[in-house]
């Protein structure tokens, strides 16, 4: 056992505090993974707050060092790695490069099963999205630790093993746009905007991207959007329609059901809207036109990736300068989560990244 701080929630609905727990050693094709930085998704703040079997470490974008190995894992002491998501490896899914779709992905994922954590001598809920990186410390599998082929600055390493991937994602592996169509982000938070750095990697000539929040229209225009539509007190669908004419591709990042109903609204003939959005769980959308105009409504999870040559591939991206990360992150010392929490909570930043043991900015 390792003594490790953790941001650990214990009451139904409360904000995680920041607590000593302790940590067990690695086992199979686990790795012990200093966590040098990990980013608050905005995943983190909504299943946090109606999770039920507490004490819980949440956190699910981590990126640190191997310190310690299994005998069976193939990340190393001493590489520096992403986390992502965790995948079984042997189902259908998993067998056919769709680990996101995997059949055990629940389990391995949402149920804070893994008993890795320990609170004087106490289980504490551990391994959400294989991980649990809101500590100093976390345990994952080989599966879902992602050896980085170089250096990077880990904070910004951080948001590459949900929000980027998921943003980035949904736009190559899924809607893949021909430059000549219009491509719509509706909210421009992490995900988001990822997909609009996505769309303009594309070479979409007309990315628009409709967020209520002025500063996060600015930063879109900055990483790529040709135009950005302000929704409060407007038809952002008719406003999307006369700037592009119907759209061959939208997504959606906002769970929101009068969103997605606009979000259908704007597509052209034979358009797919991707859905990233996680909280509507039913919505009233125009099946006639869907029907119609021979729509796609596509769920993605996590980007369609494959995350072991995907997140090399968006470092890569990254090195060629076309995923400009620094822009979406804000960093935080591991002992301010409270204020990176809140400014979560807040929509404050786009991504804050806590730092383990280095002075935040
Ligand atoms: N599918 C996946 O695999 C996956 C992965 C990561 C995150 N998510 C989910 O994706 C969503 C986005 O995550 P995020 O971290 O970017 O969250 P976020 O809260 O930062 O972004 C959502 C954005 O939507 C904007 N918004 C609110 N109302 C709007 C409206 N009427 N029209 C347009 N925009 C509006 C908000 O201002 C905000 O900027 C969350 O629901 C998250 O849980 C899904
Ligand atoms: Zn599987
Ligand atoms: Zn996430």
């Amino acid at each position: 056992m390792l003594n490790a701080r953790a941001a650990v929630v214990f009451d139904a609905g409360a904000d995680p505090q920041l607590t000593d727990v302790q940590i067990r050693e690695p086992v199979g094709d686990e790795v012990l993974v200093r966590i040098d930085a990990v980013g608050i998704c905005h995943t983190d703040v909504s299943v946090a707050a109606r999770f039920r079997k507490l004490p819980m470490v949440f956190g699910h974008e981590g990126a640190g060092t191997v310190v310690q190995a299994g005998p069976e894992a193939t990340p190393r002491v001493g590489d520096q790695v992403v986390l992502t998501f965790a995948s079984c490896g042997t189902c259908g899914n998993c067998r056919s490069d769709a680990p996101a779709y995997c059949a055990q992905s629940t389990d391995l994922n949402m149920r804070g099963n893994r008993d890795a954590l320990h609170l004087d001598g106490a289980p504490v809920g551990g391994g959400f999205f294989g991980q649990s990186s809101f500590c100093t410390y976390a345990i994952a599998g080989s599966r879902n630790a992602v050896v980085l082929p170089d250096l990077l600055d880990p904070a910004l390493a951080a948001p590459l093993g949900c929000s980027v991937q998921t943003g980035v994602g949904a736009v190559l592996n899924v809607l893949a746009p021909q430059p000549a169509d219009a491509l719509v982000v509706f909210g421009a938070g992490a995900v988001g905007l990822s997909a609009v750095m996505a769309a303009r990697i594309a070479g979409c000539r007309t990315i628009v991207a409709v967020d209520p929040i002025a500063q996060r229209r600015a930063l879109a225009t900055e990483l790529g959007a040709t135009a950005t539509i302000d929704p409060t007190g407007c038809d952002a669908a008719a406003a999307v329609l006369e700037l592009t004419g119907g759209a061959a591709s939208a997504v959606d990042t906002t769970a929101r059901p009068e969103v997605l109903a606009a979000a259908v609204g704007v597509l052209r003939e034979r358009g797919t809207l991707a859905l990233l959005g996680l909280g509507a769980l039913t919505a009233d959308l125009p099946v006639a036109a869907i029907m119609g105009k021979g729509l796609t409504l596509r769920g993605v999870v996590e980007g369609d990736s494959e995350p072991q040559t995907f997140i090399p591939r968006l470092v890569e991206l990254h090195r060629r300068g076309e995923l400009p990360l620094d822009k979406l992150v804000s960093r935080y010392p591991f002992d301010d989560f409270d204020r990176a929490w809140v400014a979560a909570k807040a929509a404050d930043v786009v991504k804050p990244v806590l730092i383990t043991g280095a002075v935040g900015s």
